[in-house]
């Protein structure tokens, strides 16, 4: 069994203060730990319900799944429960539009800089520059979207890719969360025409617009996720397989921006709490990848104000100090 030697978190809230945590831990051990301690911030959540169908989230539930390089997979909770991939899919589709419609193309008509606003945020669209400041943001992942619009099926082929990256044939389109999506998203539709209208969208808006929703709206689970962030992790390569999926030069950009932007306006502070590249979707999942080690997915639908999983987070959080995954946690061990 892999054995890591734990070191007490220097941002411990108080009711982790209060642990006794032993001097060695499992990885079994610390996902036991990690969902105790996370499970009691739960009620400081709430689902999202400005996609109406996203309020029949339970906030009670949480899961986690872990999967190492050699293909150990490790799991607690709710782990196999479904629940819509949301914002994580934006990682998704820039590399889908890296590979299909090339750099140039894609980073002239988004930036690679952290906004510190909300993820809906349409304020520096208008004030700061014409073009979405990242790929990470909803009017980021629209424009993102709208480079692939060429495809003969531009969500076909996104299908295509994410089951490779996730591994699993089956996944599927949750079809009430995108109808539900479809139906409320005017702020999505408010941003989509104002880039239309800048000529930052080459597509019309409602095309760039129902690629976006559907990519939101693709059913995934925390194994799924943890073996599309293990694929990250190991440099594009399906560690189970041998087989490259992903370019390294677009790998590379992806997880740097993960760090930068992958938690919104809450990145910073997670960057230095957890340290480890991830992304969070209002479905109430975040996927991290720990480089050259392993994927982690949690979930648990109740956010936090800034729209990040609150248990899904604090398990990360507890992982990262009690396994030493931050990008900076030292040689002192
Ligand atoms: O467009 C939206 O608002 C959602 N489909 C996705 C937002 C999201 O997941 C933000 N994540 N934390």
């Amino acid at each position: 069994m892999i054995q890591w030697k734990q070191k007490t978190g220097q941002f411990a809230e108080d009711r982790r203060d209060e642990r006794k945590c032993p001097s060695v831990i499992s990885i079994e051990q610390a996902i036991d730990e990690a969902m105790r301690y996370a499970r009691t911030f739960l009620p400081e959540g709430k689902v999202a319900t400005y996609i109406p169908e996203l309020a029949h989230g339970d906030p009670d539930q949480l899961g986690v799944c872990l999967i190492t390089k050699d293909g150990t997979v490790y799991h607690d909770g709710d782990w196999r429960q479904e629940f819509t991939i949301q914002s994580i899919s934006k990682t998704i589709c820039l590399i889908f539009a890296l590979q299909t419609a090339g750099y140039e193309k894609v980073f002239s008509k988004v930036g690679v800089e952290p906004t510190g606003d909300a993820f809906n945020s349409i304020v520096k669209l208008e004030t700061k520059t014409l073009h979405p400041l990242n790929p990470m943001i909803n009017a980021g992942a629209i424009a993102t979207a709208s480079c692939c619009m060429e495809l003969e099926d531009p969500f076909g082929s996104f299908m295509d890719l994410t089951r490779r990256l996730c591994g699993r044939e089956s996944i599927q389109l949750n079809e009430s969360v995108y109808l539900s999506e479809k139906k409320s998203g005017m702020r999505n539709r408010s941003m989509a025409y104002l880039m239309q209208s800048d000529n930052i969208l080459e597509c019309d808006a409602e095309l760039a617009l129902d690629l976006y929703f559907r990519m939101c709206s693709v059913s995934v689970t925390t194994e799924d996720l943890a073996r599309y962030a293990v694929v990250l992790a190991n440099d594009g390569v399906d560690p189970a397989t041998g087989e490259r999926l992903v370019e390294n030069w677009i790998v590379r950009i992806v997880k740097t921006l993960m760090v930068t932007c992958g938690m919104y306006d809450g990145s910073g502070e997670f960057a230095m709490k957890v340290g480890i590249p991830a992304k969070s979707g209002v479905g109430g999942g975040i996927m991290a990848s720990v480089e050259d080690r392993m994927g982690i997915a949690a979930f648990g639908p109740a956010l936090d104000a800034k729209g990040n999983s609150v248990g899904a987070y604090r398990v990360l959080e507890y992982l990262s100090q009690t396994l030493r995954l931050h990008y900076f946690a030292g040689k002192d061990l």
